[in-house]
C-alpha cells in the first residue's frame, strides 16, 4: 500500500528543496501517495491565514508529513507556522542529528550527534505580554503583589512554563530514542542555577529518569558551558537532550560544526504524528535563484521512510548524499561549489537508483 504523505512545500525555497527532495525518494522506487497543501506566506495573502484547517487536517489524516521552510511574517499578529503545527499536532519531540559528512571541510571529525528539543513549552509557548498594554500592567502589578518585586513599566514580557508531563515525555522519548537507536549517553542541557522552577524541574525530571535507567550513560551541564564544550570536542556528545529554546540555538550551532544548515535535517514527533523538514528556514537572500542546498531536505526525506518502514531505502539515500559529496564535484555555493539545487537532487538520484 502507498504511504500517504502530506507534502507542504514553505515559502522561499522551500518549493525548491521540496521539489528535490521528491525526486530523490520517488528514484528509491517507495511508494509515496504526495498530497501537497500549501501554508505560509502565499496563503496568508489570500486566506488571511498562514495555516489554514484544512492543511492541519490533511496532515490528521496523513499522520505523516514533510515541510519545507516557512517564512515567519513579521508584525502581522499571525503565530509562526512551525510553532502552531507543532502545538496543534502535539509534536512534543523535535530529532535533529549532525553527522560530520565526507568530503564536506569542517574544523571537527568524527562529530555525531543528535539534538532532541523539546517543542512545546518553554519561551516558545506563546504566552506574551506586549510592552505598554493593560494586560502587561495587569501582569506587573500582579507580580508585584506575589513577590514584593517590580518589572519596568516599558518591559515587555515572555513566559516560560516548563512542565513535568512536558518535561518526563522528552526526557522519557531520549532515553527511549537512546536504546532504540544504539546510541550512549544523554546530555541534558539546562541553566538551573538561575531558572530553578523551570530549568531546575527539567533537570531534576532527567535525574529521576537516569536513576531508573542505569544503563544509559547520563550527564546535565550548564548550556553555556555546553555550547563551549561543543565548540571544543564534539565529538565527545552523544544525544543531547534540551528545553526548547536551547535546543533551537543548539540545533544551528551543531549544524555549523558539520558544513551548515544546508545539511541539517529533522523530525517534529509526537505520539500521533509526525512532520520532517530541515533546520534551515526559507533563506530569502538565495530564494528563486535555484541554488539552495537540497541535502537537509533529502535527509529529512529520508528520516521520513525509515519513519514509515522504508529503512533501507532511508539508508540507500544517505548513502547516496555521502557519495555525491565525498566526489565533491556536485555541491551547491553553501559548500563552495557551483552547482544548482537541480544537479544535486539529480545526482544523488542517480545514486540511489543505481
Ligand atoms: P535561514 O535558515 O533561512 O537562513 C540563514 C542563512 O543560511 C542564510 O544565509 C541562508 O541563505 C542560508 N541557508 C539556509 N538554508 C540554506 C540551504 N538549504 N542552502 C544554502 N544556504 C542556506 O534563517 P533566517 O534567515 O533566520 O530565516 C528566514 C526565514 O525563515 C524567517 O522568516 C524565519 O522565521 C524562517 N524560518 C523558518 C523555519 C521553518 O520553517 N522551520 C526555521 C527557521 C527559520
Ligand atoms: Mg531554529
Amino acid at each position: 500500500m502507498a504511504h500517504l504523505v502530506t507534502l507542504i512545500p514553505g515559502d522561499g525555497i522551500g518549493p525548491e528543496v521540496a521539489d528535490a527532495m521528491r525526486l530523490v525518494v520517488e528514484a528509491t522506487g517507495a511508494d509515496v501517495e504526495w498530497v501537497v497543501e500549501e501554508a505560509g506566506a502565499a496563503v496568508l495573502e489570500r486566506e488571511g491565514t498562514p495555516l489554514p484547517d484544512r492543511v492541519l487536517e490533511q496532515v490528521q489524516r496523513s499522520r505523516v508529513a514533510i515541510k519545507g521552510p516557512v517564512t515567519t511574517p513579521v508584525g502581522t499578529g499571525f503565530r509562526s507556522v512551525n510553532v502552531a503545527l507543532r502545538q496543534e499536532l502535539d509534536l512534543f519531540a523535535a530529532v535533529r542529528p549532525s553527522r560530520s559528512l565526507p568530503g564536506v571541510p569542517t574544523r571537527h571529525r568524527d562529530v555525531d550527534l543528535v539534538v532532541i528539543r523539546e517543542n512545546t513549552e518553554d519561551l516558545y509557548q506563546g504566552i506574551e505580554f506586549e510592552r505598554g498594554t493593560p494586560q502587561a500592567a495587569a501582569l506587573r502589578d500582579e507580580l508585584r503583589r506575589l513577590t514584593g518585586r517590580t518589572v519596568r513599566e516599558d518591559a515587555g514580557l515572555t513566559v516560560k512554563p516548563i512542565s513535568v508531563t512536558g518535561a518526563r515525555r522528552i526526557v522519557r522519548f531520549a532515553f527511549e530514542f537512546v536504546r532504540s537507536n544504539g546510541r550512549r549517553k544523554v546530555t541534558l542541557g539546562h541553566k538551573a542555577n538561575i531558572m530553578r522552577f523551570s530549568d531546575g524541574l527539567f533537570l531534576s525530571i532527567g535525574q529521576q529518569e537516569a536513576a531508573d535507567q542505569p544503563d544509559v550513560a547520563f550527564e546535565d551541564m550548564q548550556i553555556d558551558q555546553l555550547s563551549m564544550r561543543l565548540t571544543r570536542e564534539p565529538e565527545t556528545f552523544d544525544v543531547l537532550l534540551l528545553p526548547n529554546l536551547y535546543g533551537d540555538i543548539l540545533s544551528d550551532l551543531c549544524a555549523g560544526l558539520v558544513g551548515g544548515l544546508g545539511l541539517a535535517a529533522g523530525a517534529n514527533l509526537g505520539w500521533e504524528y509526525a512532520v520532517f523538514e530541515p533546520v534551515h528556514g526559507s533563506a530569502p537572500d538565495i530564494a528563486g535563484r535555484g541554488v539552495a542546498n537540497p541535502i537537509a531536505m533529502i535527509l529529512s526525506g529520508a528520516m521520513l521512510l525509515r519513519h514509515v518502514g522504508e529503512g533501507d531505502r532511508a539508508s540507500a539515500i544517505e548513502s547516496a548524499v555521502d557519495t555525491v559529496l565525498e566526489r565533491g564535484e556536485i555541491r551547491t555555493p553553501d559548500l563552495g561549489g557551483g552547482s544548482t539545487t537541480r544537479d544535486v537532487a539529480e545526482a544523488i538520484a542517480a545514486e540511489v537508483s543505481v
